[in-house]
């Protein structure tokens, strides 16, 4: 075979390669160095040693331009092959994503925290207690003594004589007393968990939360109370809402009362939410004890402060026309969810 025919050979065969496979066989087959490329060197024996100088120099530059072509095929087959590899590797970015259901707030949480909001800008700092309470701190220095009849009406899970899981964030109040004194003023609210052995049904559950609000200085009366709890209820419930007090009992407080406020629903008209009264009763409050600021250590009679304490869930209820307690707890999602738009 002449140069030329061996030239134009191996360029077809070199050009007309379609994969890596054939490209590099078509490379043993000429360019190796047992290749047809080399072989043609062979033919040199057989020349005039004049001829040789240009027979070299001929075979020299075929290889040359077999050899560029051959690397500029590679390249080609090359990027192909990458190229086929990246679209297999595609992602399909049309394809619709899947659906996460974002959470929200447990509309005990949100109520508990629109709350706390109320009081801190009214200069309160929150304050956590235990949920495994002494009998101290819930009981006796809430002026109940051991054996006192007033027990009787917070139903007890004693864990031993001593502890108790707490009955009421009042709890939180007669520690704070005892952590703060003798320093004054004294503004904090206390939320938590509270447990009481009732029997669950709508309007009762043995878990509760409850939040007290404890404010302590000279010459705190029964009027700071009253317009505080007016600020709230009007916050909670709506601008046009009122309060009234009504005479009640707790032993940490002296005088003590009941708080009802005008009924958001019709507006104090009367409904079904109102019992047809005009007011829902929203918490129990009072001027705290000389005897309770006494035992946590506040001697001075012309220290006085007041306190109140609120169900949570009860604010939820009436806040969004919750008509069972068991709700807040059963983790449903379909009433969770309905909350995510006051979130
Ligand atoms: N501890 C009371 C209860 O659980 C609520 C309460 C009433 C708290 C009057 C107070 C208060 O701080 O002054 O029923």
């Amino acid at each position: 075979m002449t140069v030329v025919e061996l030239k134009n050979k191996a360029k077809e065969a070199i050009i007309n390669c379609i994969s890596l496979e054939e490209l590099k066989e078509v490379y043993n087959q000429y360019l190796s160095k047992k290749g047809e490329v080399s072989g043609l060197m062979s033919q040199m024996r057989n020349l005039p040693n004049e001829e040789k100088p240009a027979f070299g120099q001929m075979v020299n530059d075929l290889k040359n331009e077999l050899e560029t072509l051959y690397k500029n095929t590679l390249d080609h087959l090359n990027e192909e092959a990458l190229n086929q590899k990246l679209e297999a590797e595609k992602i399909d970015l049309t394809l619709p994503a899947t659906n996460f259901s974002v959470g929200q707030r447990h509309p005990l949480v949100m109520v508990q925290r629109e709350l706390e909001d109320i009081y801190r800008e009214m200069g309160d700092s929150i304050v956590e207690g235990l949920e495994i309470e002494l009998d101290l701190y819930n009981f006796e220095r809430a002026n109940i003594p051991k054996n006192h009849p007033a027990r009787d009406m917070q139903d007890t899970f004693f864990i031993t004589e001593e502890t108790l899981l707490r009955t009421h964030t009042t709890a939180i109040q007669t520690r704070a007393l005892e952590m703060f004194a003798p320093n004054l003023p004294i503004k904090v609210v206390c939320p938590g968990k509270v447990y009481r052995k009732d029997d669950d049904d709508a309007t009762h559950s043995n878990q509760f939360v409850q939040m007290e609000a404890l404010v302590v200085g000279h010459g705190i009366t029964l009027a700071d109370l009253k317009g505080t709890l007016e600020l709230l209820a009007k916050r909670m419930f709506g601008n046009t809402r009122t309060i009234r007090f009504r005479p009640s009992y707790f032993q940490f407080t002296e005088p003590s009362v009941e708080v009802d406020v005008s009924c958001h629903i019709c507006d104090g008209k009367g409904c079904s939410i109102c019992k047809n009264t005009g007011w829902i009763e929203i918490l129990g409050a009072g001027m705290v004890h000389p005897e309770v600021l006494k035992m946590a250590g506040y001697k001075d009679p012309t220290v006085t402060g007041f306190a109140f304490g609120l169900g949570v869930e009860r604010v939820a209820m009436l806040k969004y026309g919750i008509d069972d307690i068991r709700h807040f707890y059963t983790n449903d999602s379909r009433f969770l969810k309905q909350f995510k738009k006051f979130d």
